[in-house]
């Protein structure tokens, strides 16, 4: 079975609100590329690596996956305006024999071996598609534009979904074709659901955090 991933790094990172894209904020002292693709490398299910790069930082991220010895990084494409057409984007450079197709948020930087095998594994059971979760623990409420809380909305079996997500190539493929129109998904799953996929969630890790503001990158950087 080959298992590709791509890396989804072409965002512009405006919470983050650098002077550069968030692929290229400091994590420590090393770009927070470094560290998803540092553990992509040395993952044993990844066969390969597709790397999606805000324009204009292709050259950058290059360098990035060279400086790291990423030997199974086999193309660096620009991305696009959503996330999903930066998916899009990635897919077009994996390779037709791919079985499987992992999709990861560059900004959810300590992916795990244990993460992967546990999306990647559910696959071989006739699921179409699999993300990592964790099941809402705070009690949820629907807030209207003047702060006034319209509902109270019921927790059970709600999960905050996280990357890596797992698929089948030729699901991920159809979910992605130039006749899909992507602009409404906010993840691959979304769109795989949306054309009547099956999707499963498995455990996720809390250490998946995304980064999405300042504090964010501490944190992450503390838990390496
Ligand atoms: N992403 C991407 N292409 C886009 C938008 C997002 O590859 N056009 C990637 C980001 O690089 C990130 C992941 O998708 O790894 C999740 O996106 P998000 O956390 O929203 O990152 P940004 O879009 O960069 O941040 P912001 O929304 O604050 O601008
Ligand atoms: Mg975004």
């Amino acid at each position: 079975m080959s298992v590709w991933a791509i890396l989804v790094a072409a965002g512009r990172g405006e919470r983050l609100g650098l002077d550069r894209p968030k692929a290229f904020a400091k994590l420590g002292d090393e770009p927070l590329l470094a560290e998803p693709l540092r553990r992509l490398e040395a993952c044993p299910w990844v066969d390969g690596i597709v790397l999606v790069a805000p324009a204009g930082w292709e050259e950058p991220a290059i360098l990035v996956a060279e400086e790291e010895g990423c030997g199974k990084v086999h193309a660096c494409v620009t991305g696009g305006e959503t996330r999903s057409d930066s998916v899009r984007a990635g897919l077009a450079e994996v390779p037709a024999d791919a079985l499987v197709v992992l999709v990861h948020d560059a900004a959810r930087p300590l992916i795990s071996d244990e993460v992967v095998e546990r999306v990647l594994a559910p696959l071989s059971e006739g699921w179409d598609g699999v993300v990592p979760g964790l099941p809402v623990g705070d009690t949820l409420k629907r807030v209207g534009a003047d702060g006034g809380v319209e509902e109270t909305v019921a927790r059970d079996g709600l999960w905050a979904v996280q990357t890596p997500q797992a698929f089948t190539a030729e699901t991920l493929r159809r979910a992605h074709s130039p006749s899909n129109n992507l602009s409404q998904a906010t993840d691959c799953a979304g769109l795989v659901e949306a054309a009547g996929g099956r999707v499963k969630v498995v455990e996720g890790d809390p250490r998946l955090l995304k980064v999405t503001s300042e504090g964010d990158l501490g944190t992450v950087a503390g838990w390496r």
